[in-house]
This record gives C-alpha cells, structure tokens and sequence, in this order.
C-alpha cells in the first residue's frame, strides 16, 4: 500500500482500463477524493459510482482533454470540490494504427490532441497550485510503444512526446518539491489492445520474457508508489511496467 492519505487526484480517461484501476487504487491506498476526466461521461459516472458507493470521494466529470476551454471547466469543476489537485495522471489515450505510407494526417494528429495536447492542457490547470504549496505529482501514461513499433508512427511519436515533456517539467519543478515521471507499460489487459488480432496477440506474447500481458492493477501499483510520498526524490524517469519487454 501506498500513503496517500489527504491527497486529491485527477486520473484523465478515468473510466475505464487503466485510468479506473489507478483511481481504484488511490481510493484504497487513503486518497480523499479522485475527480476520473473521461470523454465519456457515463461510464465516468458509472465507475466513479462502483469506486465510491457512497458518493463521497471520487467525482465523475466529462471531459475532453484535447479540448481547452472544456479542460479549464472541468478543472475549475474539480477545484470547486476539491479545493486543490495535488497529483494529476495523464492517463488519456486513444490508437489510430497503420502503416505509416497509408496514415491519414487526421489519424496522426488525432492521436497528437489527444496524448500530447491533452497533457498540455491538463499539466497548465494543476501545475500553479502545485508550485504555491511546494508539492505535487504528475505523472504520464507513455508506453514501451515510444521506442518504435511498427503501425504505430502516430502513437509512438506522442509517446515519446511524452517521455521528453516529463523530463523538462522535472527539471522546472523540482525545486518546488514538484516531481514528473512517466509509466511506459507492455500490453496490460484493457480495451485499447482487444483490436490487436488473436493471432498477432500471441506472437507478441512470446516476445514477453514473463511470458504473459500485464494487468491493470500492476499498472495502478506503480502510479500509486509514484504519487506517494515515498516517490519524493524520483523525478524525471520513464518507468517500464511491462514484464521485462523493452520496447
Ligand atoms: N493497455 C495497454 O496495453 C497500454 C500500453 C501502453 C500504454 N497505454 C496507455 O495507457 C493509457 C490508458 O489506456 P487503456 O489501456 O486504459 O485504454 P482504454 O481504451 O481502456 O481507456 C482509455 C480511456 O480514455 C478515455 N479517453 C479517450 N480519449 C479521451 C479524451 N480525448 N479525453 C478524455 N478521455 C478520453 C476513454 O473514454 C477511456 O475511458 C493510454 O494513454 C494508453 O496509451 C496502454
């Protein structure tokens, strides 16, 4: 278990696979509330509702992240409830694959709005607060994708977007006790990797030294280690969570 006893969370893409697990997991591990950002508002609703029966902790708001003026509301939202967001996930995500000779630019930068510009976005409403009260944590979904894989020249480049990002938020936060660091997970269990077909799942199986895809809640272990006080003096990484593949 993590300590994050008092903290207030923003998990983007909060409403299912691993935006779900790692508002799961801060609830368990003692935070006082998790607003879960999702372009889907039912099922952030839903999820929020199944985490927190009573009601009281984690907060559902739709939202958009690649849309600014829609990240400002929903922030403001989260701060009228919170009062202040002490760790932010950018968790949000979406796959537009092919080749890259076939890729539409909407296909490229669909997938750039939403991981790069979203992170932008979301990084400007929470990173004020967090350098007035000296303390926070952001930390960014990036994937072991970013050091190239093939169909993904889109995704891999805001992977890695990412990973470069985090690094210079570290450097221009640590004086303030601010820390950024990335998760590049394998291939965890949720829905963005079901359009992967059976037979190539299983290729790439066996190019995963523990010989199996990882689960959600691995993923959200490592968020909640990150965003704990324990993480104070870890900056700057990119964190594989992906059973020993390396890209
Ligand atoms: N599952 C994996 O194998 C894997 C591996 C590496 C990296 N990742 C990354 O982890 C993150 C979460 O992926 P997942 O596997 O849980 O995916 P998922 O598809 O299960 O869930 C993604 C969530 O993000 C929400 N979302 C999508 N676009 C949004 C937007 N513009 N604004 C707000 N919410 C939006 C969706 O509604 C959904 O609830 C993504 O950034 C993904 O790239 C996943």
């Amino acid at each position: 278990m993590a300590n994050l006893m008092g903290k207030y969370a923003v998990v983007t893409g909060g409403g299912k696979g691993l935006g779900a697990a790692i508002a799961g997991r801060f609830l368990a591990d003692g935070a006082m509330g998790v607003a879960l950002l999702d372009m889907d508002g039912d099922l952030a609703a839903k999820t929020a509702s199944q985490l927190d029966p009573a009601g009281k902790k984690a907060l559902a708001v739709r939202c958009d992240v690649s849309d600014a003026a829609r990240v400002e509301e929903a922030f403001a939202q989260v701060a009228t409830a919170f009062g202040r967001i002490d760790i932010l996930v950018n968790n949000a995500g979406i796959t537009r694959d092919s080749m890259f000779h076939k890729m539409s630019f909407e296909q490229f930068s669909q997938v750039m709005n939403v991981h790069v510009n979203g992170m932008y976005h979301c990084a400007r409403q929470v990173v004020e607060g967090m350098r007035q009260r000296k303390w926070g944590r952001i930390i960014s979904m990036a994937s072991t994708s970013a050091f190239g894989n093939i169909g993904q020249a889109n995704y891999s480049a805001a992977k890695s977007a990412i990973i470069g990002f985090t690094k210079t938020l570290a450097l221009e936060l640590a004086r303030y006790q601010v820390t950024a660091n990335c998760i590049a997970p394998g291939f965890i269990h949720t829905d963005i990797i079901k359009t992967v077909p059976e037979k190539v799942m299983e290729d790439i199986v066996r190019t995963i030294p523990m010989g199996r895809i990882g689960e959600p809640e691995e993923v959200a272990a490592l968020a909640a280690f990150l965003a704990s006080g324990d993480a104070a003096y870890i900056t700057g990484e990119c964190i594989r969570c992906a059973g020993g593949k390396e890209k």
